[in-house]
């Protein structure tokens, strides 16, 4: 049996009117173009991805990443937007699950969920790693610990105890001791080219709005969808 106190109960009409009234400061009013202020879905996300980073808490630009593993199983967890141009680049070891399912199948689904706001943009499409450039580029801007973490984890592998990751870190330490820490090779990125973004925005009474940007050549569809 579910525990009452652990799911919040379904809105009443008075709780809807108050979000309604919470959600004008983010722009969001009966007017509708108001929410989706560009044509060009892009531009488009950027400007929500602003509105998220003054508002939400932290990690403004965290995104579910949807993969599907050799096997047929879907899989989903958190990465970090870590730049956006003509796609979405996240960054992870390549040796990983992730990394896995995306040398099986190079496709993805991201799905951005902003509580602060009410937004949600879900986008979808094939995915090609970043030029070793780009991603050293990256990398060198990362804390030297956090580039050590990349050589001593073994990202998804099971570890044979508690203490197994700081031993490695102390040995990626002392390699590395006194110079610069490299790029490993099994560290690197992805950008995903979406051929389909959806933005979704929070409306009373479930009656959200959804607008759907597809890839046509070098243009972009919109449809409008039902919640
Ligand atoms: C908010 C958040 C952000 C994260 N960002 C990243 C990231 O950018 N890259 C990454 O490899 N893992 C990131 N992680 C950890 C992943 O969710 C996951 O645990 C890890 O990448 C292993 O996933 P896999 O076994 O499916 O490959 C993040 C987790 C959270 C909660």
């Amino acid at each position: 049996m579910t525990d009452d106190a652990l799911i919040p109960p379904t809105p009443s009409a008075e709780d809807y009117a108050r979000e309604a009234e919470a959600q004008e400061a983010f722009g969001v009013s009966d007017d509708q173009g108001e929410v989706f202020t560009s044509n060009e879905p892009f531009a488009l996300f950027a400007e929500w991805l602003a509105l998220a980073k003054r508002h939400e808490a932290n990690d403004s630009n965290a995104l579910a990443l949807a993969t599907v593993a050799p096997d047929g199983m879907p899989e989903v967890r958190m990465v970090l937007l870590k730049d956006l141009d003509d796609g979405f680049t996240f960054y992870t070891n390549t040796q990983s699950a992730k990394g896995e399912a995306l040398a099986a199948n190079p496709r993805a689904a991201m799905c951005f969920h902003w509580k602060s706001i009410r937004r949600q943009v879900r986008v979808a499409g094939p995915v090609e790693p970043v030029a070793p450039e780009e991603a050293d580029a990256y990398f060198a801007s990362r804390s030297r610990g956090a580039r050590i973490g990349a050589w001593a984890s073994d990202q998804s592998r099971k570890m044979g105890g508690k203490d197994a990751l700081k031993a490695r870190i102390a040995d990626r330490e002392e390699a590395f001791e006194g110079r610069d820490v490299p790029r490993p090779d099994h560290w690197s990125g992805y950008r995903l080219m979406p051929q389909r973004i959806e933005f979704w925005v929070n409306r009373p009474h479930r009656l959200h709005d959804r607008l759907l940007f597809e890839r046509d050549g070098e243009e972009w569809r919109t449809s409008r969808l039902y919640p």
